[in-house]
Formats: C-alpha cells, sequence, structure tokens
C-alpha cells in the first residue's frame, strides 16, 4: 500500500481485502465518518461488476437519443464564428457593416482583442435566421490584418532568433521557470520527478541506449464537434451544451457574462465524445460559447452555436507534439540503473506539453532518475487534455526506449519489464497479457519471419492515476410509493456509460433491476459532480450515489421490517424483494414495502465522503500489439490488441471493456496515422478535416480484446477507479514494438506512414 492520509474530521475504521485477488492484502482504512465499507474482494455483488448494456443504448441506435446538435427551439437563429486567416499580427479593423446589412442577420460579435497569435482564433461572430444565411453572413465580414512573422514547426521555434509567438512578459506559465525565446524549461511532472544522480547510475551501467523519438500533433477528434444552443428567459440562461462539465460551463458562463451562477441551467443529456477538448467553459481556443450568450441577448433569440469540422481541428485543443530523447542505463541483468528523459513540446500558443509522467511513474525501483520537460510555444492552436495528457507521447518514447534496451542486452522485453517492474498489478497483467496475445509467438530474432509480409508482437507498459474529486459531489436517489426509483446526479455521460453505471450502483442498494431505474443526469439543477477529467467521473460520484440510495435502502427497510417481523438491520434487498437475510423465505416484494413509505417519495440526497487510504494510487495498465508489415509498400496493420488495465472494481464490466476497446482505437489511430500538418508558408492548418486528417476506421479495424483486472482498491465505498483514460497511455509505443519485432526496423517517429517505415526498414538493412 502507497502511503496516503486518512481523511481530516472524524472517521471510521474498516477492514478490507484489498489488491488482486491473487495477491490479496488486509488493508485497514480510514473513512470518514458515516462513510460506508468499501466493497471489497470478499463483497458478494449482484448487480455491480455485471455486463449491463447501456441504458440509453436503444436511444442512440435508433437516433431518439437528443445531442447537443439535435436541440432546435422555435425561433432559433444560427450563429457561425469568424476565426483569424493568419498565424500572427494586428487586427486593424473588422468591418461588418454589410454583414449586418444582409436581411436575416440579428446579432453581431466583434471580439475586443487586437493580438492574432493563430490561425483560427476567434475574430468576430453573427447569428441569422438559417444557417446558411450565417455562412452567407460570415463572409461578408471583412477583417484587416497587419501581419506578423510566425513560427509553425516545434525545430524552428527552439532557433535562436525564430519569431516569438509572446512578448516575453506575456508568455504563459509560471514565472520561476527558466524561459528562453519560445521555450519555458526545464520542468518536471507532478508526480515521480527526480532521484538520485544519472550521471553516476550511467557510469555504473553494463549497457545503455539513448534514442530521440517524435510524435505528432494529434486532435481530439470527437464524433460531435463542440457547441452549445444558448436561450434567455429574461435573467435567467440556459444552456444546453456539448461538454464534458456542465458545472464548468456553468460556472465559465456566469463568470464571463457577470451574472449569478443560480441564474445559469446547462444541460447534456447525450454527448459525442470530448476526450479532454470539452473540459473547458468554451474550448481551450475559442470562446464560442460565451459568444453564442451574447449573440442569443443581442437578439433576443435562442443562438445555436456548433462549431464545424474545420473549426474542431483549429481551436478546440489538440495533443501537444512531442520531441523527446531518452537514455537508460541498466545492468547486464536488465535492472534499470539510469534514465533519463528529456522532452520539447508544442501546446501551440499554451503551456503545458509535458509528457514525462510515465518516466515520473513507471520502474519506481530505479534509483536514478531525471526528468526534464519543455514547453516550446508556436502559433497554433492551443492544446487541450487529451486522453492522459502527455502520457501516450511519454510512453511512446520511455517504453521504446526500453524496446531497444532490451534488444541490446539480448533480453525479451517483457522479461526485461518484469525485471524493473515495482506494480503488483501489472505483473498481473503482463501475464494476462503475453497469454492472451500468444506472446511466444513472437519473432525471437527481429525481422526473421520468411516473405515480404512480416508479423511481430510487441508489448509496452502504461501508467494512470487514482483521480477523484473528494468533496462537493452528490447525488440523490428517489424511490416513489408506486416502487418506481429514479436517481440524479448532475454530472454529464460523455458516452462512457456513466448514467448506466450509476444505475447499477442504486440497483445494488436497493436490489431491484438496473433496466427498472430512470437516471437523470447532465443537468447542472441537479446535485453537483465532477467535470469528466481525469478518469474520474464513476469514482467520484458512484460513492455518493451508492450513500444515496443506502440511505433509502434502510428508510425501505423500516417500513418492511414490521411485515416481516423482523429488525430493519436484519433485511436485505435482491430481485425485487426485501427479505430477512437468516431466511430468505421471509420476504416482501420491493413494491410492497415501498407503499408503506409515509409520504408519497423517499427522496434521500447525500454528499460524497473525501477519498480515503487506497490498495494504491496508481493504475496499471500494460498492452500487447500484433502487426503485420508489407516490407514492400511500408504498410502496417495492426491485426490484434490485447489490453489489461486496472480501473479498481469495474461497475460495469461490459462498458469498462468498450473503454479499453476505445482507448486502443485511439491509441493505434494515433501511431499509424493522426498528424496534424500545419503549412510553414502560410501558417495554416492542411488538413483540418476527417478526409485527409485520417483516422482509424473500420477497414483499419483489428482484433481487440480488453482484460479487465479488478483491483479492490478501497479508495472509496466502491472502490471504483478510473478506466477511460489508462488503456491510451501504452499504444503507440506497443505498435512500433511490434513493427520492430516483425522487421528489425525500429520507427521513432510518428505516425508509421508507409515512408517513414520504408526508410526504417533501409536503415535496418544498412545496420
Ligand atoms: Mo481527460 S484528457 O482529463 O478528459
Amino acid at each position: 500500500m502507497q502511503e496516503q492520509k486518512p481523511p481530516e474530521g472524524p472517521t471510521v475504521t474498516f477492514s478490507v481485502k484489498a489488491g488482486h485477488a491473487s495477491k490479496p492484502q488486509t488493508l485497514e482504512v480510514h473513512a470518514a465518518e458515516g462513510d460506508l465499507k468499501p466493497w471489497d474482494l470478499d463483497s458478494k455483488l449482484r448487480v455491480v461488476k455485471g455486463r449491463q448494456p447501456r441504458l440509453d443504448g436503444r436511444y442512440k441506435v435508433t437516433g431518439r437519443a437528443k445531442y447537443t446538435y439535435d436541440v432546435n427551439l422555435p425561433g432559433m437563429l444560427w450563429g457561425r464564428m469568424i476565426r483569424a486567416s493568419v498565424p500572427a499580427g494586428q487586427i486593424v479593423k473588422i468591418d461588418t457593416s454589410k454583414a449586418e446589412a444582409l436581411p436575416g442577420v440579428k446579432a453581431v460579435w466583434t471580439t475586443d482583442a487586437r493580438t492574432v497569435r493563430f490561425a483560427g482564433q476567434d475574430v468576430a461572430a453573427v447569428a441569422a435566421v438559417s444557417p446558411e444565411l450565417a455562412e452567407d453572413a460570415a463572409r461578408l465580414v471583412q477583417v484587416t490584418y497587419d501581419e506578423a512573422p510566425y513560427v509553425t514547426d516545434l525545430e524552428k521555434a527552439m532557433e535562436e532568433g525564430a519569431p516569438l509567438v509572446y512578448e516575453p512578459d506575456k508568455m504563459p506559465g509560471p514565472k520561476d521557470v527558466p524561459r528562453k525565446g519560445n521555450v519555458v524549461g526545464p520542468t518536471s511532472p507532478r508526480r515521480g520527478g527526480n532521484r538520485g544522480d544519472v550521471e553516476k547510475g550511467f557510469a555504473g551501467a553494463a549497457a545503455t541506449v539513448e534514442a530521440t523519438y517524435l510524435v505528432p500533433t494529434h486532435t481530439h477528434s470527437p464524433l460531435e464537434t463542440h457547441g452549445v444552443i444558448a436561450k434567455w428567459d429574461g435573467d435567467h440562461l440556459t444552456v444546453w451544451a456539448s461538454t464534458q462539465g456542465v458545472f464548468t460551463v456553468r460556472d465559465g458562463m456566469a463568470e464571463a457574462l457577470g451574472i449569478d451562477r443560480k441564474n445559469v441551467n446547462v444541460i447534456t443529456e447525450h454527448m459525442g465524445g470530448g476526450f479532454g477538448s470539452k473540459l473547458a467553459p468554451s474550448a481551450s481556443g475559442s470562446a464560442f460559447a460565451v459568444v453564442a450568450c451574447k449573440l442569443a441577448k443581442q437578439a433576443g433569440a435562442p443562438v445555436k452555436l456548433m462549431l464545424n469540422r474545420h473549426e474542431e481541428h483549429l481551436c478546440t485543443g489538440n495533443a501537444p507534439s512531442a520531441r523527446m530523447t531518452v537514455r537508460l542505463g541498466a545492468t547486464r541483468d536488465g535492472t534499470l540503473t539510469a534514465v533519463h528523459y528529456r522532452s520539447f513540446g508544442s501546446a501551440g500558443i499554451a503551456g503545458g506539453a509535458g509528457t514525462g509522467g510515465p518516466a515520473g511513474a513507471l520502474y519506481a525501483n530505479n534509483p536514478n532518475l531525471k526528468i526534464e520537460e519543455h514547453d516550446v510555444f508556436t502559433n497554433a492552436g492551443p492544446a487541450a487534455p487529451l486522453r492522459a495528457p502527455g502520457h501516450s507521447q511519454g510512453a511512446f518514447a520511455l517504453e521504446s526506449a526500453m524496446d531497444e534496451l532490451a534488444d541490446k542486452l539480448g533480453m525479451d522485453p517483457l522479461e526485461l519489464r518484469r525485471k524493473n517492474e515495482s506494480s503488483p498489478v501489472r505483473l498481473v497483467e503482463y501475464d494476462l497479457g503475453a497469454k492472451a496475445i500468444g506472446w511466444e509467438r513472437r519473432s525471437k530474432k527481429p525481422g526473421e519471419g520468411a516473405g515480404p509480409r512480416k508479423r511481430g508482437i510487441g508489448m509496452a507498459s502504461g501508467n494512470w492515476y487514482v483521480i477523484a474529486r473528494g468533496s462537493g459531489v452528490g447525488a440523490e436517489v428517489r424511490v416513489h410509493r408506486d416502487g418506481s426509483v429514479e436517481y440524479f446526479s448532475g454530472a454529464q455521460d460523455i458516452g462512457t456509460g456513466f448514467r448506466t453505471a450509476m444505475a447499477m450502483v442504486v440497483a445494488e442498494e436497493l436490489g431491484v433491476k438496473t433496466t427498472d431505474i430512470k437516471p437523470n443526469v447532465g443537468d447542472s439543477r441537479w446535485p453537483e459532480g465532477p467535470g469528466s477529467g481525469g478518469s474520474n467521473t464513476t469514482n467520484s460520484v458512484a460513492p455518493a450515489v451508492r450513500l444515496a440510495a443506502h440511505d433509502a435502502r434502510m428508510k425501505l427497510f423500516a417500513g418492511a421490517a414490521p411485515l416481516l417481523g423482523a429488525k430493519p438491520e436484519e433485511l436485505d434487498a435482491a430481485d425485487g424483494k426485501i427479505f430477512v437475510a437468516a431466511s430468505p423465505g421471509k420476504s416482501v416484494t420491493f413494491k410492497q414495502a415501498a407503499a408503506k413509505m409515509p409520504g408519497e417519495v423517499i427522496a434521500s440526497v447525500a454528499e460524497r465522503k473525501k477519498q480515503y487510504e487506497t490498495y494504491r494510487q496508481d493504475l496499471a495498465g500494460a498492452q500487447f500489439v500484433e502487426v503485420e508489415v508489407d516490407t514492400q509498400t511500408g504498410q502496417v496493420r495492426v491485426l490484434k490488441v490485447v489490453s489489461a488495465n486496472d480501473c479498481g472494481i469495474p461497475i460495469n464490466t461490459l462498458t469498462t471493456e468498450s473503454q479499453i476497446i476505445g482507448a486502443m482505437i485511439q491509441g493505434v489511430s494515433w501511431a499509424l496515422f493522426e498528424d496534424r500538418v500545419l503549412d510553414r508558408n502560410v501558417g495554416t492548418m492542411v488538413n483540418p478535416n476527417l478526409e485527409s486528417y485520417k483516422v482509424l476506421s473500420s477497414k483499419d479495424m483489428f482484433e481487440a480484446v480488453p482484460i479487465v483486472t479488478e483491483v479492490a482498491n478501497a479508495g472509496n465505498n466502491t472502490s471504483a477507479a478510473g478506466i477511460g483514460e489508462p488503456p491510451i497511455v501504452p499504444s503507440l509505443a506497443a505498435v512500433a514494438n511490434a513493427v520492430f519485432n516483425a522487421t528489425g526496423a525500429r520507427v521513432r517517429t510518428l505516425p508509421m506512414t508507409p515512408d517513414r517505415v520504408l526508410a526504417a526498414l533501409a536503415e535496418a538493412r544498412r545496420g
């Protein structure tokens, strides 16, 4: 167990059986008073851990689910933004007169900002009676720029004398970090960091490897683009938003518009993906949601403002590019003696391009570690968190380098991982993953396969964290006199299956069917929840939902006890019945018990208790990939991916697996195809669509094998942790390592397009 302080204030101690079933560990956990004993390895769970299809599945496949894009209101106007067409300079004039004169245009907005730092920045907006008129009006807005030198390339931005993206005093980020030109750093990641003396560690090493790896900027590309519908009723504002954080949007709109939070209501019923780009009130590189509210106010009518795919690529975020240099030292038996990790990355005009997370967290037994991260500003749209921010890039470098070290030592790469592993959970995952992929089938000597199409198997490790919002999270469970049950959580289901998982928690406590529970999620009028970032939604909200459901359960038991001639604490609930635990034949139906309630409804509200000590505060992952490489064309085909991941106790095993599969797809897509290309001659994006910005599609799909490694985590009363992010962390490296095993060629630059694979093959032949 890792050290963690018990929550402040009065606590209650529980003895739990924690960890993985193959190596259970009895832990004393100190929970806040009033909390329930966490589910653990001994818990007899009837609903949780099951495979429950999404409650909203049928609405989604029949088109009845209303996404933000589908919300249409009477008298609604269509908004359209006008964006900077140049990457740097000053706005001299914005002439909206022609647009305003166009019949059907009802409102116009222009920015107060004068400095342009990327092509795609907000400049103006219009609202009109139809989307076509809004488009026409947008084209009539004339913007005059005084253009300035710019830089869009990571390497060029680092050069002496490169155009400065920010004047030195305007550069974002902490002021106590060294800065020179466009470069800020070195910094170290929040977790992990530096220890020992790397030079000493290298001096004592029998083998060292050093290499540089490059990952391009990758855009989130959610199916549903960013967008809102804003509607005013007097001073009250309602915003339907495609967001990962209804409460973030509520607070952001209130602040930007100078109104009270209680006068803002944000609704997200169904959401078409965000991956981190929809955590901001509007978006990382655009204030479009605020603009929509202003246009609606001005026009006196609701305004719908959905960004188009082009804008989605330019100004709503991306994953930073990274140039990472890794140096590893090890003894002859593969024990790491030193890790030196150095990265330069660009988050465009934003900071936050660090990629040192995996280097800081993996191989914690290595005594000598140095991590130096640098942010490099470029004239490009600001990054936003993307599914385990920085970790896919960082693991690509670290885990490719580990593979190179294994090759140098003549060691099995999996053995090298085992030798240095510090997490008992990942050790379990190595075994499970190796078995599922058939690790013994890999090429003993890289590239040994006969013929032009070579197959290979590689693997990589990944890490993530147990992140939860421990306070200010609530839930409400209502049981009605007729026996119907519903729950309320303001937090949003961003497509992960949150609403179904929470219904399973209610069903577990009340002993009713999950499908009989009405979920109410994604509305800021309901109990507060977190933004869905850091894979924290389920583990933040589920404990509150369990407490609320438990309270309703005890109230129902109080009504049922006299009917059964027993005490409330002697009862249990399952399969729609409330029964005496010691003699299950003595039962009443859930409906009969509900009919005994004193009023019309039992409304149980609960607040989440603080996160307490956990079995581990990190989440383990290991991924195994099989590829086929056509050595004549350079084409890489991923055949199979096995991903073993820990997310505490999975609430819904089915959707947990879906999350793992989704992450693999996004990871393989990044490894093979995705690349945001900026034209260095004009500074605009060359491929701002889904035709030339290629993402993995059905014909590229592989056999996906998710393995949920259940770990009783005991950090909250459900023992749940997150799963959205962890499985994407090892993907890029696992694909590269499989390509190496197939061909003997090391591809250190992503995406692994045919030209790069052919170049790596040629280099491997030269030796
Ligand atoms: Mo996640 S990148 O914190 O949505």
